[in-house]
């Protein structure tokens, strides 16, 4: 975002890795320069990247999902990592609801039935109601706590799933991710990714849900095993889906695209001005602070 660079222009000496034409070669020459790396969810940060700026202090994140920058190997070199989290909880849950509803609803599918004339022809099926629905979360955590709070104005009824129960808060806890699929309408994702979590929405949870069931996915491609997911749409084993984030974005796989149960998004969950702005001025802030001498604002620990 051009205040955070701005921001940065100001405090430091920026180099832009993304304008060099040959990285590798300006890495060698100058990696020793560098003590901060500002990147974001989807850039990140390799091993073979850190071992390139031998006196790197911290990585600021533009993101609080972290599974693209190695944290074991910023560990082992000392590097502080940082992240944006809770000032984007309210606009990506606001986004999981907004999926949740238009799934529901078929908002952008009657939009369509409008706009080719078949509302002219004839009235659209009926939707299903949200209210008095179970909605299992997998991962009540910042976001997760705060799509549950949304949903429950809806008459939802709110289950979780984690790698633990929370002893405080009221909600129906499943120690078994197959369990809460089984039990619930709607499944929504929003644990981390990487590898712990790597398509653990498989197959299984996927047929647990079942023809009448939905996936709303805002947290990581990753989580959701995408071929499975795709097989299961197409055949009729999964009933909807709502989609923020994919395997290899910006891919979607094109079956989706064909499919009038599937609501499909650019990973757009924080992406509002407001929010992306106190993201960027999170990561400013952490760097600012790192510099100083102090303790960060947001580290990931
Ligand atoms: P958070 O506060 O750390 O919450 C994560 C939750 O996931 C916790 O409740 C945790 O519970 C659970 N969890 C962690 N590992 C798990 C595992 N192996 N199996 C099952 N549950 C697990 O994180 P957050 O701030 O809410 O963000 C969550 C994720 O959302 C981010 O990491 C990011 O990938 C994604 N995200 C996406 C967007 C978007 O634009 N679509 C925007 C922001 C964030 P336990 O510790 O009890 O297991
Ligand atoms: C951003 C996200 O789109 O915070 C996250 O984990 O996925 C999103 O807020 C992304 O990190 C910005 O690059």
């Amino acid at each position: 975002m051009p205040h955070v660079m701005d921001a940065m222009d100001q405090a430091y000496s920026v180099h832009r890795l993304y304008e060099m034409s040959d990285r590798d070669a300006w890495l060698a020459e100058n990696g020793a320069k560098i003590r901060a790396i500002g990147t974001d969810g989807h850039l990140g940060a390799s091993a073979d990247l850190m071992d390139c700026l031998p006196n790197l202090e911290i990585i600021g994140c533009y993101g609080v999902g972290v599974d693209a920058i190695n944290l074991d190997h910023a560990r082992k070199k000392g590097v502080v990592v940082t992240n944006t989290p809770d000032v984007l909880n309210d606009d990506v849950a606001n986004l999981a609801v907004a999926l949740l509803l238009d799934v529901s609803r078929q908002i952008v599918a009657a939009d369509r039935y409008v706009r080719s004339g078949q509302w002219l022809k004839k009235n659209m099926p009926l939707a299903k109601s949200i209210r008095d629905r179970k909605v299992g979360i997998l991962g009540l955590g910042r976001i997760g706590k705060s799509i549950a709070e949304k949903l429950q104005v809806f008459g939802c009824r709110i289950s979780y799933h984690g790698r633990r129960e929370q002893s405080d808060v009221s909600y129906r806890f499943f120690p078994d991710l197959v369990e809460m699929a089984r039990d619930s309408d709607y499944v929504v994702v929003i644990c981390p990714g990487g590898e712990a979590t790597r398509n653990i929405v498989n197959r299984e949870v996927i047929e647990a849900l079942g023809p009448e069931g939905t996936l709303i996915n805002v947290a990581r491609g990753s989580v959701v095993d995408e071929p499975e997911l795709v097989s299961a749409l197409v055949d009729g084993r999964l009933g909807a889906a709502g989609l923020d984030v994919f395997a290899a974005e910006p891919k979607v796989p094109e079956e989706l695209f064909a499919l009038d149960n599937v609501v499909l998004q650019p990973h757009r969950g924080s992406a509002t001005a407001e929010t992306r702005r106190a993201m960027g001025d999170l990561v400013v802030r952490n760097l600012a602070a790192h510099f100083a001498g102090k303790t960060v604002l947001t580290p990931v620990t």
